[in-house]
């Protein structure tokens, strides 16, 4: 893979929040990853790790505080002019945890999933337009019909799949998935993750997927982010981080996951972490490039302890 140009390079990306006059949130503090052209970066961490704010910061919602964002070879994390900012709005999509509080309630499907295509003028004639909505929905699997109702017709997985066709018109580059599944019932969970995997192979989009959920993760990700309290502590491949995890933030979220094999699972050892008590400094160290392309973040006596393991 690293022969290929990334699609999306951020580099020591920070994000702060100014709450009151004497307090900063840190919510992103120096994060440097590589998303390549048509592949899934899976970004992991609990609540509060900064993994939307990071979302949010690449789509542009916020100005970073400090760092480069570089989108298919320009640079937009400075100011953007009008041009860079359509290319921006249509290239790169986000899909959400609730599509219900994303979805307007009064609208009808077809007129949600059209709303881009109207902005950035995408079609020629209503026919276009109705045939490119057609598609869409029934790339999603969903029926022509779909289009003539509210989202309020819909259960949780289709309006998800509203979502995802809403995205997907734009023929992006990269979709932002933040939690996208985490609200649906795990059989659902499942077909919305398979749904997107045939959808990037159809059309080679990549992916950010946020979650908590290392399990899923795992399914969809070629490469994985461990994000803690604005750091991003290791990164690699699906298999590196599964077959070889150094951090310790790392290695107690694998050991969280239960496995589904009774025998396995009962010699199971949840690792404890706790940053307060764990003697390491995020602000000290530095990025270790490990076996191919997997780094974990640390001193050198940091890592080379856990490499010692
Ligand atoms: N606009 C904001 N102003 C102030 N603080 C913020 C703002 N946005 C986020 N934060 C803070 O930044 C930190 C990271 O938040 P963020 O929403 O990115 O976390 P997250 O990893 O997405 O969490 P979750 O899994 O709960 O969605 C949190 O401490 C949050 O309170
Ligand atoms: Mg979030």
């Amino acid at each position: 893979m690293s022969e290929k140009t990334p699609l999306l390079q951020v580099k020591n990306l920070k994000q702060y929040f100014k709450v009151s006059n004497n307090y900063t949130v840190r919510a992103v503090d120096g994060v440097t990853f590589d998303i390549y052209p048509g592949e899934t970066y899976g970004l992991v961490g609990e609540s509060g790790s900064g993994k939307s704010t990071i979302g949010r910061s690449i789509i542009r919602l916020y100005n970073p505080t400090e760092g480069q964002i570089i989108f298919d070879g320009t640079d937009i994390s400075g100011k953007l002019d009008k041009k860079a900012t359509a290319a921006l709005r249509t290239q790169m999509q986000m899909i959400f945890q609730d599509p219900m509080a994303c979805l307007n309630p009064r609208k009808k499907v077809g007129e949600i999933i059209g709303e881009g295509l109207d902005i950035h003028h995408l079609y020629a004639n209503r026919k276009e337009r109705q045939d490119k909505i057609d598609r869409i929905l029934a790339k999603v699997g969903l029926a022509p019909e779909h289009a003539d109702r509210y989202p309020h017709q819909f259960s949780g997985g289709q309006r998800q799949r509203v979502g995802i066709a809403r995205a997907l018109i734009m023929n992006p580059k990269l979709i932002i998935a933040d939690e996208c599944i985490s609200a649906l019932d795990v059989s659902i969970q499942a077909q919305v993750v398979n749904l997107m995997k045939d959808i990037q192979e159809e059309t080679g989009t990549a992916y950010l997927f946020i979650a908590h959920d290392l399990s899923m993760v795992k399914y969809i990700s070629d490469r994985i982010g461990v994000l803690h309290l604005g750091h991003l502590l290791e990164t690699g491949t699906t298999e590196e981080i599964f077959a070889h995890p150094v951090h310790p933030y790392t290695r107690s979220l694998l050991s969280a996951i239960p496995s589904p094999n009774p025998v396995v699972e009962k010699s199971r050892v949840a690792e404890s972490y706790d940053y307060a008590t764990s003697g390491l400094d995020y602000n000290a160290g530095s990025l270790h490039q490990l076996e191919g392309t997997h780094q974990v973040w640390g001193t050198d006596e940091d890592v080379a302890r856990w490499l010692a393991k």
